[in-house]
């Protein structure tokens, strides 16, 4: 069955205007975010004019809305996150509901229980919502198929990261003013990251052009299968690009050594200022973070001006409380925007 079919990925109830002389045209109707993948593009969008509805409420003196009064989240990550659970955490607060976060290093898995055990005794103290980071690709599509739950994917293996690719795209509109047309750069290991994965289905979806470079070995030519352009020549990948996304060696999912040393990488492939001043003037620097300064970035370029890395941690907040609103049935800005 095609995954949009499943009927565990959507909420029953079509949803309605309060004034019934108006139709209220709606894009969002799933009960999970499990990757973008499976997302249209009006979804996306939905979800990006969302954040910007809470980003603005977040502006505001009293930043805190009821919208998950009552609603209980669940935080599983059972991999390592500083970014992302902190950010889900402050989302949740910020809507008002009961959290509860789960370490792994501190739980009943490190004595033999199964994630699905775990995760039936954590639905079974009434969790609404179940965030899940972990290590194994198709974690959080597993949860939606044997749990009552709306499961949210805050990284799974290296599968997808839908929320980072959410706000990758948030951050950019917002800083560009559009998706559609621009020159997307994604350097690093493309094979090992969930973030690359999430990023080119939304960008692609959105009308972006993107380019993968990095080592052969890290960028095979499979991936131009997913609608982007694959270059192993990091000088032609940068010299155009109006977005420059760096991407860290992911060691942790590496079975083997997929390049000869970090020196090596970082000299071949490395962000540094000689390449820096081959780019576009405008051109702006991304990284989902953590980063190895010295090693995909030079220190100095991490912290310049043109660098968006600690905008996109604040725009995580907005995207996160978004995709709970909306995973909770909310209807779009609008209803942001009147509370
Ligand atoms: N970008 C990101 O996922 O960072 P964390 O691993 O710290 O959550």
């Amino acid at each position: 069955m095609d995954k949009c079919e499943d009927s565990q990925l959507y909420h029953p109830s079509i949803h309605q205007s309060s004034n019934p002389t108006i139709p209220f045209l709606v894009s969002w109707t799933r009960k999970h975010l499990l990757d973008i993948e499976s997302l249209t593009a009006d979804e996306i969008v939905t979800v990006l004019d969302t954040a910007r509805a809470f980003k603005a409420v977040g502006e505001r003196s009293i930043k805190k809305v009821p919208a998950l009064r009552g609603k209980t989240v669940i935080n599983l990550f059972v991999e390592p996150s500083t970014r992302t659970r902190i950010s889900f955490e402050l989302a949740e607060q910020r809507l008002s509901a009961d959290i509860i976060n789960f370490t792994a290093e501190a739980s009943s898995l490190k004595k033999g229980e199964t994630l699905k055990d775990t995760a039936r005794n954590l639905e079974a103290l009434n969790a609404d919502f179940i965030v899940i980071r972990h290590s194994a690709s198709g974690a959080p599509h597993f949860l939606s198929r044997v749990l009552n739950s709306s499961i949210i994917n805050a990284g799974d293996g290296a599968h997808e990261h839908p929320t980072q690719a959410l706000l990758d795209t948030f951050t950019i509109r917002e800083r560009k003013g559009q998706i559609r047309g621009l020159k997307v750069t994604i350097l690093g290991d493309i094979l090992y990251s969930r973030v690359a994965r999430s990023d080119i289905w939304a960008l692609t979806k959105l009308g972006a052009e993107v380019t993968l470079c990095g080592p052969s070995t890290l960028v095979p030519r499979a991936f131009e299968q997913m609608g982007c352009r694959v270059t192993h020549n990091v000088d032609e990948a940068v010299r155009e690009a109006d977005i420059i996304n760096l991407l860290r060696i992911q060691h942790e999912r590496q079975r083997k050594s997929m390049f000869p040393s970090l020196n090596e990488y970082s000299s071949l492939f490395g962000l540094n200022a000689a390449r820096l001043a081959n780019t576009k003037p405008n051109a702006l620097i991304m990284h989902p973070g953590p980063i190895n300064r010295g090693v995909e970035i030079d220190s100095a370029i991490a912290d310049c001006d043109r660098s968006l890395i600690l905008e996109q941690v604040t725009n995580g907040l907005a995207v996160r409380m978004a995709v709970l609103f909306l995973v909770n049935g909310g209807k779009g800005p609008q209803e942001v925007a009147a509370g």
